[in-house]
């Protein structure tokens, strides 16, 4: 089974979550997108009634929006029954490192909010300690960009502004900031540092989520693995 096969697979448990009349997180990145698409199918057979989604980026909401999905903010709910998302990295707490689409802000904003937020991920994402193998995507303010790069050697980090894919500007975020890629050696302590790197003005929000899953769905060569 390749990569992509394992994602459709956590996809289609993912589904298992949802019930008539909630109200869901949708979350961004390729992983989501199958989801995403599952659930616009169900709602066209009549097998979920009265389901709206709460999309964490313009991707989320545009691919609900041609499923069939119909979609709110968060503004309009009372609350987040389950919110569905990938993930970049998770540690054997279910602490998590996101924010390879650039969508981290809004999906911590709904995630955090969620009754119940399942991850998605395929085994090859599970690691030892956070920072092991993807940096961490801090949304910045573009006039503090540079100041804080060099501020976070502090915390013995390497920090590079995210380019976009042409290479000749750097990739600019829903809410129009600049993300920072941050090279840690180890996190050894996520929530402390979740919280350190939000208290550097100009710093919006950083992609890790400490303490913040419910559920991991792990997709494997032998099916799907649940951790909680
Ligand atoms: C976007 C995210 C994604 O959920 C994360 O990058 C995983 O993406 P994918 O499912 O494509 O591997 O955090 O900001």
């Amino acid at each position: 089974m390749d990569v992509e096969e394992l994602k459709k697979l956590v996809a289609r448990e993912a589904l298992k979550f949802i019930e008539d009349d909630m109200v869901i997180g949708l979350g961004t990145g390729s992983t989501t997108a199958y989801f995403i698409r599952y659930l616009g199918q169900m709602i066209e057979r009549g097998q979920l009634e009265d389901v709206y989604g709460v999309p964490t980026s313009h991707q989320a909401r545009l691919l609900a929006l041609e499923h069939g999905i119909p979609v709110v903010s968060l503004d309009e709910v009372d609350a987040i029954d389950v919110a569905v998302d990938g993930a970049d990295e998770v540690d054997p707490s279910l602490n998590l490192i996101k924010g390879r689409g650039a969508a981290l802000t809004m999906e911590k904003i709904i995630e955090y909010r969620a009754g119940t937020f399942v991850v998605l991920v395929d085994e090859g994402k599970l690691v030892e300690y956070l920072g092991k193998k993807m940096p961490v995507p801090i949304e910045v303010i573009p006039a503090a960009w540079k100041a804080i790069k060099e501020e976070l050697e502090i915390f013995n980090a390497r920090a590079e502004l995210r380019m976009g894919i042409r290479k000749d500007g750097p990739v600019v975020t829903e809410n129009g900031n600049f993300i920072l890629d941050a090279w840690f050696e180890r996190i050894d302590d996520p929530l402390d540092m979740e919280i350190e790197l939000n208290t550097i003005p100009g710093v919006v929000e950083n992609g890790i989520f400490a303490d913040i899953a419910d559920i991991v769905l792990v997709g494997t060569r032998d099916g799907v693995k649940r951790l909680e």
